[in-house]
């Protein structure tokens, strides 16, 4: 990398400007834009229309990715976002002054290109540009990745570049199409979406998983979960879902955990688990289904066994009670769970070497669940009524939910045993208070889910940019 090119050391605090050179850190003439406006650019065509535009001659505005020589002959590699495209430039054909511009030209430069489109049955997009002319928009200085392999580390603190690279593209064209799947089948199922709070006076889930924000001298709560308002919601709307960032103060730091990720909750009145189940199950084929049939350039970028996928699509997901798994794990892998212990990435692996199938997992030991599950006493412990789903391959859990205690002096009981204030629940206590109905409802993680459709390993490369337990930066 050159002097002029360099980006600021990661010690240097950004606000700490009385120590930074900024002098060094100027780019060199040659480095900077070429054009003032978007207005000097002719009206262009995007890569993923190009099919329509055979042996016309058009423009593309777009990236250099690669470029590749051999004597008189440049083969430019270029993305815009919606494609990728070869242009092929001769010296011969071009002339002087257009060869000379492209020599100029560095990888993740930024320009705009001419030239007529022709039918290339050899290349992945099945086109290739005759370009003509270009008109540059900035070269690049040395481009600080995809010359060698990087590490984790080195391309997590590049996150803002490493997400140019082709599968970091796949993934987040996977995750906007897993997303749209998802709010669409729930709007075709009647479903409003409704906006929950990401500051909230009290916890929804695990309380040592908190992270708390002093608002204008009042404690406060990031969200961990909008389930409660979204309940709120359901009494007034009916079948309601919410989609939003939220937050864990979780110390784990493991390849499915996030300290702030994406979770869709929904909502379902007068359902029990089982019709909760069936919804769940019809909600994700339906999101497979889709990826498969709109991603499948995106899956093959990311290597992901399809036959799997489709296999998940068609087939019944398995559902047992938590007290068999614990049962089945001890007989057959010899393992030492008790009755009350969690299920966690080991268990959730070896489920999925006896199935390879989605598992529902219900009725958890209430002790390790949520306070607002109704509750059953088994003749040993008592139990919630709930359903985790646990992706195949050992990609683990992807859904909690299960069924809302709608009880108002059962749900009393439980929140005086936790010890929660009152005060702070009374308006959840409300919807038990006025008309209260049997429901149901869960919460996905939108990056556990893409992670396990994607099959990409680490849950990182499934968010934009990831927080995780040491990850705060770019
Ligand atoms: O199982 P959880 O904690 O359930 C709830 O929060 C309920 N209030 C949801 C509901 O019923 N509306 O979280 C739901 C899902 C998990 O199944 C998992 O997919 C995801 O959120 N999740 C995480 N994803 C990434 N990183 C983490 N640290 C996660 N914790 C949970
Ligand atoms: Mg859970």
């Amino acid at each position: 990398m050159t002097e002029n090119s360099r980006t600021p050391k990661k010690e240097e605090s950004p606000t700490d400007t009385a120590k930074t050179d900024w002098q060094s850190l100027k780019l060199a003439d040659k480095y900077l834009p070429k054009i003032k406006t978007a207005s000097e650019l002719e009206p262009a065509i995007l890569l993923r229309d190009v099919h329509n535009q055979i042996n016309k001659e058009i423009a593309i505005n777009g990236w250099v990715y690669n470029i590749r020589s051999s004597g008189k002959i440049m083969f430019l590699l270029m993305r815009d976002g919606s494609g990728e495209i070869q242009a092929v430039a001769s010296a011969n054909e071009v002339g002087a002054e257009v060869w000379q511009q492209l020599q100029e030209l560095t990888n993740e430069s930024s320009l705009q290109v001419k030239g007529i489109v022709k039918k290339e049955p050899r290349s992945p997009s099945g086109f290739e540009l005759q370009l003509s002319s270009v008109k540059l928009i900035q070269i690049a200085p040395e481009y600080p990745l995809g010359k060698k392999e990087h590490g984790p580390d080195f391309l997590l603190d590049n996150r803002h570049l490493w997400l140019r690279s082709k599968k970091q593209r796949a993934v987040m064209e996977l995750r906007n199409e897993i997303f749209f799947s998802m709010t669409l089948f729930l709007k075709e199922q009647d479903f409003i979406r409704f906006d929950t709070p990401i500051f909230q006076p009290v916890s929804c889930e695990d309380t040592s998983e908190l992270f708390a924000i002093n608002y204008f001298g009042k404690k406060s709560y990031l969200s961990q979960s909008g389930q409660l308002y979204c309940e709120a919601a359901e009494f007034a709307l009916g079948r309601t879902y919410d989609f939003g960032p939220v937050f864990r103060a979780e110390k784990s730091k493991t390849r499915k955990h996030l300290i702030e990720f994406w979770m869709l909750d929904a909502e379902l009145p007068f359902t029990d688990l089982n019709g909760l189940m069936d919804f769940e199950e019809t909600m994700i084929k339906r999101v497979i289904s889709d990826c498969l049939k709109n991603k499948s350039r995106a899956l093959k970028i990311l290597e992901r066994d399809t036959s799997k996928l489709e296999r998940y699509t068609k087939e019944s997901f398995i559902k047992i009670k938590h007290q068999e798994v614990i049962n089945l794990l001890n007989d057959k892998f010899g393992s030492k769970l008790s009755d009350l212990d969690d299920i966690g990435a080991p268990e959730e692996a070896q489920l999925a070497s006896i199935y390879d199938l989605p598992v529902f997992v219900t009725d958890w030991p209430a002790e390790i669940k949520a306070f607002y599950m109704p509750q059953y006493h088994d003749g040993k412990i008592f139990r919630a009524i709930c359903a985790d789903l646990i992706a195949p391959e050992g990609f683990g859990e992807i859904i909690g939910g299960g069924e809302r205690e709608f009880n108002y002096n059962k749900l009393l009981k439980v929140l005086e045993q936790k010890k929660y204030p009152y005060k702070d629940y009374a308006w959840y206590m409300d919807l038990r208070k006025y008309g209260t109905i049997p429901h149901s409802g869960f919460g996905i993680g939108i990056e556990r889910l893409i992670r396990f459709i994607s099959g990409v390993q680490h849950i990182r490369e499934t968010i934009p940019f990831p927080r995780m337990l040491n990850r705060l930066y770019p």
